[in-house]
């Protein structure tokens, strides 16, 4: 880092610049003679032109598919490895966690590694000691810390890493996927003490493939695709263009599916035939083919874009041979406004298999917008719920307002709320040639 940056550069900022990286596409273990005969295509590049840069005390989420390049921008970023080409500058200690065994010794015990990880963080023993108990208690590991780590299980693991790097009181904490590996309630502690840590001023960039629990912590995401930032903004919209991007790709891959029964066509209308809308009926009329008579137990669900879906309709229907048309009613669907998708799946008597569970239309919902929470707070199924609130500075008359009746009057005169804004139009990278890169250059391939 030139001396110049790293003086401009405040406490707790970050700027990444033009990084590329690549490695080998071949799996096997790089051998002498694979030196002499590699060729120029043996190269994917995993990160292409990645800029990215994060203001101190700011919560940005990384967010892509498998593959896309999130943890090799953190190794980056941590110093872990290398990019090929672009720059990297940060300013003030970091405290990551990018894997669960990342940093921790398995040879040493827990009480070791802590020490340990302060040291390298430029911390007293001293200053350790004084952490020590707040780091044991959070991870509540007491009767476990003098063990050897290699002795834990992976969540024992987890929770003494994401312990040290967020009670060490780094400038910028790097929290790569530790929620995936603990359980609920460590899941919710965990952002809940990123939060403590946020407010305390502490960077955040935070990666993780639950969009609950990026919408609790984090402003700003980025989403990587391929090696390339898509889009870098609130967010709402970078979520938003993220979930059409996952509808798509799950579309594409089930299209390429030979089901036995084929959803040939899906019509979506709300109540009066327009659009959906907060707590009213929902039509969905689907267009089906099979080849035999059949009898078929039909699902349907509305999801944000992953497979999991907030909720699932269900029906067992006689299909006969050929196409047959089928209407759904959804009856007050209590979705507020934004996109959502209508995934359909099918099995037989014995379980198996129709219709391979998938998106099948988008789902847009007009109505009144959805609350904004506390941060921290995860919010898995956005449901509306009407409400009427009474008392001092409910309403300045006392009288009771019925949400759903009023969804136009709410979205304006409710300030602390949070609107599904229109997409942004999501910034593209453009210019992918690497600065000085010889040989040609491989797409990392996308994986679901
Ligand atoms: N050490 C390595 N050697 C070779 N290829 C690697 C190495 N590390 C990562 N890759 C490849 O780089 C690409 C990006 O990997 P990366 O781990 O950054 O993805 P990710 O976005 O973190 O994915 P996930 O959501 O699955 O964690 C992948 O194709 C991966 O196979
Ligand atoms: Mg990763």
């Amino acid at each position: 880092m030139s001396s110049d940056v790293r003086r401009s550069l405040p406490t707790g900022a970050l700027r990444i610049e033009h990084i590329w990286k690549r490695y080998h596409a071949t799996a096997a273990r790089p051998l002498l003679r694979d030196g002499l005969r590699r060729h120029a295509d043996d190269w994917m590049w995993v990160l292409r032109d990645a800029s990215l840069e994060v203001e101190p005390g700011e919560s940005v989420a990384l967010v892509g598919l498998n593959g896309s390049g999130k943890s090799t921008l953190l190794k980056i970023l941590t110093g872990v490895t290398f990019p090929y080409a672009g720059r990297v500058h940060t300013a003030g200690r970091i405290g990551a966690l990018i894997a669960v065994q990342a940093g921790i010794h398995p040879d040493l015990t827990g009480r070791e590694n802590i020490y340990f990880n302060g040291t390298v963080l430029g911390l007293s023993r001293r200053e350790v000691h004084r952490r020590l108990d707040s780091i044991v208690e959070f991870a509540e590991l007491s009767d476990a810390i003098d063990r050897q780590v290699k002795r834990y299980s992976s969540g024992m693991q987890m929770r003494l890493g994401f312990s040290v790097a967020a009670f060490l009181e780094p400038d910028i904490l790097v929290v790569d996927e530790a929620l995936a590996v603990g359980d609920a309630s460590f899941q919710q502690r965990c952002l809940d003490r990123m939060r403590q840590v946020q407010q305390q001023g502490t960077t955040l960039l935070f990666v993780s493939h639950d969009m609950a629990a990026v919408e609790a912590m984090c402003r700003r995401s980025v989403w990587l695709d391929q090696g390339v930032v898509q889009a870098d903004g609130d967010t709402p919209s970078v979520l938003h263009a993220y979930r059409v991007g996952l509808e798509e790709k799950a579309r594409e891959l089930s299209a390429q599916v030979d089901d036995p029964v084929r959803v040939l066509d899906v019509t979506i209308t709300g109540a009066g035939q327009g659009r959906p809308r907060t707590n009213e009926d929902v039509a969905v009329s689907l267009l089906l083919h099979t080849r035999e008579t059949r009898t078929v137990r039909l699902s349907i669900g509305v999801s944000e874009g992953p497979s999991t879906p907030m909720f699932v309709v269900t029906r067992t229907v006689e299909l006969p041979a050929g196409r047959s048309g089928l209407v759904c009613r959804l009856q007050d669907v209590p979705l507020p406004a934004g996109r959502f998708y209508l995934w359909a799946g099918a099995t037989d008597a014995a379980d198996r298999t129709l219709v391979t569970w998938r998106p099948v239309a988008p789902l847009d919902v007009e109505g009144p917008p959805r609350p904004r929470v506390p941060a921290g707070v995860m919010v898995p199924s956005p449901i509306h719920v009407a409400s009427s609130w009474h008392g001092a500075g409910a309403e300045p008359s006392g009288t009771i307002r019925d949400q759903t009746a009023e969804p136009h009057q709410i979205s304006e005169c409710a300030g602390d709320q949070l609107g599904h804004r229109p997409a942004e139009e999501p910034a593209v990278a453009g210019g992918l040639e690497p600065p000085s890169a010889r040989e040609p250059h491989r797409t990392g391939r996308l994986r679901v």
